[in-house]
């Protein structure tokens, strides 16, 4: 068979395809994490990851396990057993922070917009006139949705009212800004396998000097380890990481990186932010509809509306069957929309063979595009040749 699971295009908002130089940096043999190589490494790799937070002075955390675990350790170290914390949530992953901080601290206030809607920070100056918390949790890039929320605005909003803000930033960081010292975001989070394009296995977590400080002076809920302060005492000592790194995730992390700043991170984000363009205005090209609000579209994930008369699990397969995956909606949203991933290497090559892959599959499932989707992608391509 031409197309099998060993020879398929990921088009997922994670995990996504990785360049051919990390294969070959996680290819080396493996070697002791103890040791002067692997902690110069590991030194280097955290001083490359900043930039990409935006912050020059934050700790950064690299921990073995997916991004939940960054989730997790991003709010179980800086809160105290009977703080309040005001959860964000427009979409699953919103809703996943909710979960975290539910099991953590005291109470949890929810402020929600409907799917495919942002938050706004009049939402969360509305919570604080009923409540005080001392952490807001909320996703930058809801990824179940296709939403950038206004990050920035949000945390002026908590720190006017003495809370903390801990960003999920697992689809932005990487494939769109995250200005953590300009917009004075107190904790970041992030994970491997969006786009900084290695495989899923890491969490990053970036803690600004003031989050730092407030986990190193409170009384934090147990937890071993999730623990940051056992982290950051143990790289500090000149031991390295607590517990065994995931070391070949962190010789890929570290090319990866590498590439990142060759190609230079303004010239990533734009690039990324032109391939969302081409995505959403191919699917606009269509006659599809896009299941973000206007003016807060992601830049690394786009939501689709699956026209009526199409069933997502027919298009699922058509497209499997070009060899290409997409991935479908979450939750209440399964069935309804369809979401393309545009991260990491995602390039001109990618968003064309993307756009006439989906339109080739509507076709044969009776839903003619007339290839306009793909005719709008070359008009913006060529433009920019
Ligand atoms: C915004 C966001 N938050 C959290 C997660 C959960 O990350 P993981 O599956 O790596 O634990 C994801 C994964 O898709 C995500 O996109």
């Amino acid at each position: 068979m031409l197309y099998s699971t060993d020879n398929t295009v990921l088009f997922l908002p994670g995990p996504v395809a990785m360049h051919p130089r990390v294969y070959e940096a996680m290819n080396r043999p493996i070697y002791g994490h103890r040791t002067d190589h692997f902690r110069k490494l590991y030194a280097e790799t955290v001083e490359m990851i900043k930039p990409v937070f935006g912050t020059g002075e934050a700790d950064a955390y690299i921990l073995t396990g997916s991004g939940t675990l960054g989730l997790e350790a991003g709010i179980i170290n800086f809160i105290e057993p009977g703080d309040a914390v005001i959860s964000m949530s427009a979409g699953k992953f919103g809703e996943r922070s909710s979960q975290i901080a539910r099991l953590y601290a005291k109470e949890v206030i929810e402020v929600k917009s409907p799917y495919g809607s942002p938050l706004l920070p009049e939402q969360l100056e509305e919570a604080f006139e009923k409540t005080s918390a001392s952490l807001v949790t909320i996703t930058h890039n809801e990824t179940s949705t296709g939403v950038l929320n206004p990050l920035e605005d949000i945390v002026k909003i908590a720190h006017k009212h003495g809370a903390m803000v801990m960003a999920d930033t697992i689809t932005s960081a990487g494939g769109d800004w995250v200005k953590m010292d300009e917009w004075d975001v107190d904790i970041a989070v992030s994970g491997s396998q969006k786009c900084f394009g290695i495989p899923p296995g890491l969490a990053f977590v970036m803690a600004s000097k003031k989050a730092v400080d407030r986990m190193m002076s409170i009384q934090r809920p147990p937890s071993y380890y999730a623990d940051l302060v056992r982290f950051k005492n143990s790289v500090e000592k000149g031991s390295g990481t607590p517990f065994t790194p995931a070391i070949t995730l962190v010789y890929g992390l570290h090319e990866s990186l590498k590439l990142v700043h060759e190609e230079g991170l303004e010239n990533r984000i734009n690039r990324h932010r032109l391939m969302g363009k081409v995505i959403r205005e191919a699917a606009l090209a269509m006659g599809l509809t896009l299941f973000a609000k206007e003016g807060y579209y992601s830049n690394t994930v786009t939501a689709i509306n699956i026209p009526e008369g199409i069933e997502w699990k027919d298009l699922n397969k058509t497209l499997q069957k070009l060899g290409v995956i997409v991935a479908g909606g979450q939750g209440s949203m399964k069935g309804k929309i369809f979401r393309v991933g545009h991260m990491n290497i995602f390039g001109p090559r990618e968003a064309l063979l993307a756009v006439s892959s989906v339109e080739t599959a509507l076709k044969k499932l009776g839903y003619d595009t007339n290839a306009q989707g793909t005719k709008r992608a070359q008009e913006i391509l060529a433009e920019t040749l």
